[in-house]
């Protein structure tokens, strides 16, 4: 892995984007997923606040449209960790077929990037929602025909603590930096006993830093917490809120842990989860700041 030469910081913009043009205009709803509420996906296609979505900054956005990288998480102090652009962007393959072989009833893709694995459930005729931050994203999960929803795992969403399933792969148990929060998050989803399936840092690490996406050619977006966690850790962090594993293997190089939600609802949700109202998102604007830490 080579040091890339960067330049300063460019602030993310929403203005104009292909992915903006892309979802205009979204399809006036989603089709229902069973035992789930409609969803708009044309409710807050701009970004309240562009600054706070750091997974827009271009280099993630132009890495989506052309599916190539090179693109990083870039530590300030240099540090870089490749991220597998060319491998998101591709169909699912045998490690995430073993992921989808896994699922149970209607899954939840938290950080669904450019969809492999919500498309791959769809063409199964399974049940499957995206969501994701990034409008790129979002946007090439809906064009090959997965649903997707522009939204921050830590705002309000449909179905909460009612889904079979949620994921949280190619890294996403960074999301936040937090991973009790980030845990605490995912159980308000899941339904009682539901099914967490994530992928983890195939070594033994449990570290917290401040990253930027960059791709070690000078553009770069700005910096957000993320987390990176091995399967000891997360086990560890998950017993402690009470979740129990279900399985844990590897498979191509990467490594997943399985685990199952209380057996009894921890939500304290709000009744009409799905109705996004104004002085919801100003209490929360970041999407990578949980709403409640543990
Ligand atoms: C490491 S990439 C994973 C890519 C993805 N799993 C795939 O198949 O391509 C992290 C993804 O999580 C998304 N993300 C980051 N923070 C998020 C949040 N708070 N809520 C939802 N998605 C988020 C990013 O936009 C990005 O697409």
């Amino acid at each position: 892995m080579s040091a890339a030469h960067e330049q300063g910081h460019q602030t993310p913009t929403a203005k104009g984007s292909p992915a903006t043009a892309l979802m205009t205009p979204p399809p006036p709803s989603l089709p229902s997923l069973p035992g789930h509420p409609k969803v708009d996906l044309g409710e807050r296609s701009a970004p309240p606040n562009a600054t706070a979505r750091p997974w827009s900054a271009d280099p993630y956005t132009d890495a989506l449209r052309t599916g190539r990288g090179p693109l990083y998480l870039r530590r300030s102090d240099g540090w870089l960790l490749p991220l597998e652009v060319e491998r998101w962007c591709a169909e699912a393959d045998a490690a995430d077929r073993e992921v989808l072989r896994r699922c149970e009833g209607a899954v939840l893709d938290v950080g669904c990037g450019p969809g492999r694995l919500v498309t791959a459930l769809a063409a199964q005729g399974r049940r499957a929602l995206g969501i994701d931050i990034s409008e790129a994203a979002v946007a090439h999960t809906v064009r090959l025909g997965g649903q997707a929803l522009f939204r921050s795992v830590f705002e309000p969403l449909p179905g909460e603590g009612r889904w079979d399933t949620a994921l949280l792969i190619d890294g996403n148990v960074g999301i936040g930096g937090n991973p009790h929060a980030l845990l605490r998050r995912m159980s308000q989803l899941l339904a009682p006993d539901g099914l967490l399936i994530a992928e983890t840092v195939p070594v033994d690490v449990d570290e917290r830093v401040q990253v930027h996406v960059a791709d070690g050619r000078g553009a770069s977006g700005t910096d957000f917490p993320w987390a990176r966690l091995g399967t000891p850790a997360l086990l560890r962090h998950a017993r402690r809120a009470g979740w129990r594993p279900n399985g844990q293997w590897a498979a191509g190089g990467r490594s997943f842990l399985a685990l199952r939600n209380r057996r009894t609802s921890s939500a304290a949700e709000p009744p009409n989860s799905t109705a996004v109202t104004s002085s919801q998102r100003d209490r929360n604007p970041s999407p990578d700041r949980p709403v409640a830490d543990l």
